[in-house]
């Protein structure tokens, strides 16, 4: 039987899913506050070194037999585990072999399409640096701290897409975040009719797939920037879509976007300010045929204004790595409306991306797409 001294007080115990409560030092709120870090790079660390795989695919095991198998250091592995045990994200049986609870199992599975390996990562080497720069934001003003730093706070794509390694690990990221919750979304949207989708800022194409699996009478055209293309060819290529999957290159501030019955914006945005949005919507209805819709997919505050929890912390991150902000449904509602589309609503998936959809009114004819 594996045990640390760590474990030694609760011997054999299971800590409930979902996470402990406060030791009894501090409320569990604060505790889990005050020591996320541990628990946010730990995690990253036992993902990227296949500790998550392991148990996956072997089940429960102690920390001797996963670091002999996967080459680790057994007093770091060890200590690692026990802080992953400690918050709830790892279970242990009275014999010390760690299991991943179920309802995590489709996270960290790398198997799953929810893996979130991908983004977690990003959240560890991209997004963890930029929030150094929040002090700055908070005593300067974000103008200030551009100033001060000697660089602009909102244009991270020159920065992701440095190098192929810097870019693919980006685009994995989007997928891993965006192709899963695409299916529902596809749904949300009725694109029955729809003949030519058009993604704007579309990535690798976690949208597009999905909805071109699901409509064989579609194509779709991913709008992206450059260095986008040859992750989209790949993408196709693995899902052989051939023509009906396109790349078009090109930069939605200066130019506008091409054609379709259908114009849809994944997490894009929120990367913006109101007037950028504007702009952008309105490009976007000049580029949609008569009868046609937008589709703005994206993290939503409910009504409460600061929930849920995850996109309250995004939108932290949007404030030094973008110049958005998430939003509220009403709030896009209103953006969708000025642009010109009516219609508009929004609809709910059961995970963080949700739909805000809007029309182009049809034409005198009334032809619907
Ligand atoms: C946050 S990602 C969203 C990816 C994808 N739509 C999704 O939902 O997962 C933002 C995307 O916008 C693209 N993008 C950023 N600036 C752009 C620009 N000026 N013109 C075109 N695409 C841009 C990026 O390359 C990236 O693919």
């Amino acid at each position: 039987m594996e045990r640390t001294a760590a474990d030694a007080h609760v011997p054999g115990a299971q800590v409930p899913e979902g996470g402990p409560g406060g030791s009894g030092l501090m409320p569990g709120p604060l505790e889990r506050a005050v020591y996320g870090l541990f628990v946010s790079s730990s995690l990253d660390l036992a993902a990227r070194h296949g500790v998550f795989a392991r148990l996956a695919e072997h089940g429960p095991s102690g920390t001797a037999e996963l670091a002999c198998a996967l080459g680790l250091d057994e007093d770091t592995l060890g200590r690692l585990l026990t802080v992953l045990r400690a918050f709830g994200v790892l279970t242990a049986d009275p014999r010390g072999r760690y299991s991943v609870p179920a309802a995590s199992l489709p996270f960290l599975d790398p198997r799953e399409s929810r893996y979130l390996g991908g983004f977690l990562r990003h959240l560890m080497e991209s997004t963890t640096e930029r929030l150094r720069r929040l002090d700055a934001c908070l005593t300067l003003g974000r103008a200030g701290a551009e100033a001060a730093l000697a660089e602009p706070l909102d244009e991270p794509f020159a920065d992701l897409y440095r190098d192929a390694e810097s870019t693919d690990r980006f685009l994995d990221a989007m997928w891993q975040l965006s192709f899963d919750v695409s299916a529902e979304l596809v749904e949300l949207a009725q694109l029955e009719g729809a003949r030519h989708l058009v993604d704007v800022g579309g990535a690798g194409g976690p949208f597009a797939v999905a909805a071109l699996l699901r409509h064989p009478g579609l194509r779709a055209t991913v709008f992206d920037l450059p260095q986008v293309g040859p992750k989209l060819a790949e993408t196709g290529a693995a899902y052989r879509l051939g023509e009906r999957l396109s790349f078009s290159a090109g930069d939605f501030h200066r130019a506008e976007l091409p054609a379709g019955d259908c114009l849809a914006f994944g997490y894009i945005l929120s990367d913006w300010a109101d007037d950028t949005c504007l702009d952008l919507l309105r490009k976007a209805y000049r580029a949609c045929a008569p009868g046609g819709v937008v589709l703005v997919m994206d993290r939503l505050f409910d009504e409460s204004g600061y929930l849920p929890p995850a996109t309250a912390a995004m939108n932290l991150a949007m404030h030094v790595e973008t110049q958005g902000r998430h939003r509220t449904g009403a709030h896009y509602l209103e953006l969708l409306r000025a642009a010109g589309f009516t219609g508009c609503e929004v609809r709910h998936t059961s995970r963080e991306k949700h739909l805000v959809l809007g029309r182009r009114a049809a034409g005198p004819g009334g032809a619907e797409r």
